[in-house]
């Protein structure tokens, strides 16, 4: 059985109209990430970060998934396969991909900053609402912030410390440790491939250049053979 790990990253959701970070008119072209995505951002001004998540849930809600994430559901049902992915929208979920691992978490669930209780966001999260569980009233996404360590890491390693095959998908490689997946993977031995718009410039064994729709069902036709 051929072990695969796959990585993604913004560029596998931006044909279905959600913004990447760091492209021409990315995100955080337009806000300091220091605002909004990180925990001092959140204490200094926790309504401002909020109304940042409300309005990418929004959009998440209103886009639909496309045909990267189509393919990428399918290989996820097939044995070996680790769908590991930086986003935080449920774009793969919603095209049948089971078992998503989100490192960066995922902006349609909350989390309490003070029990760690986690649940279906509202549409709208607004500070102070109350923990379900224990009513603290210091709720927040349950997004991975700068700074914040990501989630899942030791499964992410065990897999990649086993791959045959690494697949680095819509993601510029610029924060660690996704950015440093690439490397782990060369270590343990397997081949590997970016599909990206164009190239990220990771050290990877071969590099397809163009958009997700294009490049990724005919990738996972060759996997599937
Ligand atoms: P980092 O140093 O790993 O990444 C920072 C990256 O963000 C830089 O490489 C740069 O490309 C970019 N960046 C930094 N400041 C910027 C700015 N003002 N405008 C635009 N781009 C900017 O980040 P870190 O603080 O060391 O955090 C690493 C940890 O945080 C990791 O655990 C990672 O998983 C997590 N994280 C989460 C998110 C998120 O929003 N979910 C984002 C980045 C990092
Ligand atoms: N098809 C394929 N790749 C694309 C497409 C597309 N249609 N459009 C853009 N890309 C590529 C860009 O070339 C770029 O390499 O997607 C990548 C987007 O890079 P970023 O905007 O940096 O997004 P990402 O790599 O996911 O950022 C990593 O940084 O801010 C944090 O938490 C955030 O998880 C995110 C992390």
């Amino acid at each position: 059985m051929t072990r695969i790990v796959i990585l993604s990253g913004a560029g596998l959701s931006a044909e279905s109209g959600l913004g990447t970070f760091r492209d021409v008119d990315g995100l955080w072209t337009r806000y300091d990430l220091n605002d909004v995505a990180t925990p001092g951002g959140f204490a200094r001004n926790p309504a401002l970060v909020h109304d940042f998540y409300n309005a990418r849930r929004a959009n998440m809600r209103a886009a639909r998934h496309n045909m990267a994430h189509s393919a990428l559901a399918r290989l996820s049902r097939a044995p070996g396969v680790t769908l590991v992915t930086q986003n935080i929208d449920d774009l793969l979920e919603r095209a049948g991909a089971r078992d998503v691992v989100h490192m960066h978490g995922r902006l349609d669930r909350a989390l309490c900053a003070a029990c760690g209780a986690r649940w279906d966001a509202p549409e709208a999260m607004v500070p102070g609402a109350p923990c379900p569980e224990c009513a603290d009233p210091v709720t927040r996404p349950d997004v991975v912030w700068f700074g914040e360590m990501p989630y899942h890491m030791d499964r992410i390693e065990d897999a990649l410390a086993r791959c045959d095959l690494f697949a680095s998908i819509g993601t510029s490689g610029t924060v660690y440790p996704a950015a440093g997946f690439v490397e782990l993977a060369r270590m343990a031995g397997a081949h590997t491939v970016e599909l990206n718009l164009e190239a990220s410039g990771g050290a990877f064994d071969e590099v397809r250049e163009g958009p997700a729709t294009a490049l990724v069902p005919a990738w996972v036709d060759e996997v599937l053979g």
